[in-house]
């Protein structure tokens, strides 16, 4: 099953925020630092279990504007595929890694994860701020677990914080879905593939979960 076709036009339309070169506009800066500020802990997160397990290749389902994998691929000197559904974003986290100069070491491409097909696997498998767009939460787990040699790593929002209204109505103008699991709900969702040994932590807004692949 493919995501929703009007995913990627809203993101398309959302990567503008994210531009590192055209980004001159006060407004539009302050969401970007809005985005991320509650994101930065994950991704710090993220950044320890790599360096801790000596990782030597990720990838990040959803990876956006990438800033956070160019930042990982430099300091770690590791390999990073981002993939992504909005091409605009693509075309950003790009030109972010030649402006990180670790162009090498990254590789961004356009694809839907729900279609996605590629024989690699990788030590960690991550994906940030983006289960809540998928329809099946279930396949979507699965294949995030079958890409990893090690750690899986995923984010998902608290349904109950002050924010989720004005964001289901943000996506609800746009006919975009955005499917909230409590945190009962995403516990039986992870139980349900099969996955006895998982960690999940509050920070802020979000719920980091972790899942270590036994293969
Ligand atoms: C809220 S953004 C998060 C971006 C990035 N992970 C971050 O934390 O900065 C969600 C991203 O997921 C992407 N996305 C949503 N569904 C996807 C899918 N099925 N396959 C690939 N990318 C997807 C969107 O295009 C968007 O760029």
């Amino acid at each position: 099953m493919s995501t929703h076709r009007n995913v990627a036009p809203v993101f398309n339309r959302y990567a503008n925020v994210f531009d590192p070169i055209n980004n001159r506009h006060f407004f539009k800066r302050m969401m970007k630092h809005r985005a991320y500020f509650n994101m930065f802990p994950c991704f710090e997160q993220r950044h320890q279990i790599c360096h801790k397990i000596g990782a030597k290749n990720l990838l990040d389902v959803g990876c956006g504007p990438g800033y956070q994998d160019v930042i990982l691929a430099k300091a770690l000197n590791m390999k990073v595929t981002g993939i992504d559904v909005a091409a605009n974003m693509i075309q950003i986290a790009e030109k972010n890694s030649e402006l990180t100069e670790v162009k090498q070491l990254c590789d961004f491409k356009v694809a839907d994860f729900m279609m996605f097909q590629s024989d690699n696997k990788f030590d960690v498998v991550s994906s940030f701020g983006v289960i809540e767009y998928v329809k099946d939460t279930e396949q979507f787990l699965k294949n995030l677990m079958s890409y990893s040699n090690k750690i899986v790593i995923f984010t998902f929002p608290v349904k109950w914080h002050w924010f989720m209204p004005l964001r289901f109505l943000y996506y609800k103008f746009r006919h975009c879905p955005l499917k909230i699991n409590t945190y009962t709900n995403m516990c039986t969702c992870i139980e349900q593939i099969g996955v006895k040994n998982y960690n999940i932590y509050r920070l802020n807004r979000n719920y980091l979960v972790t899942i270590r692949v036994n293969n």
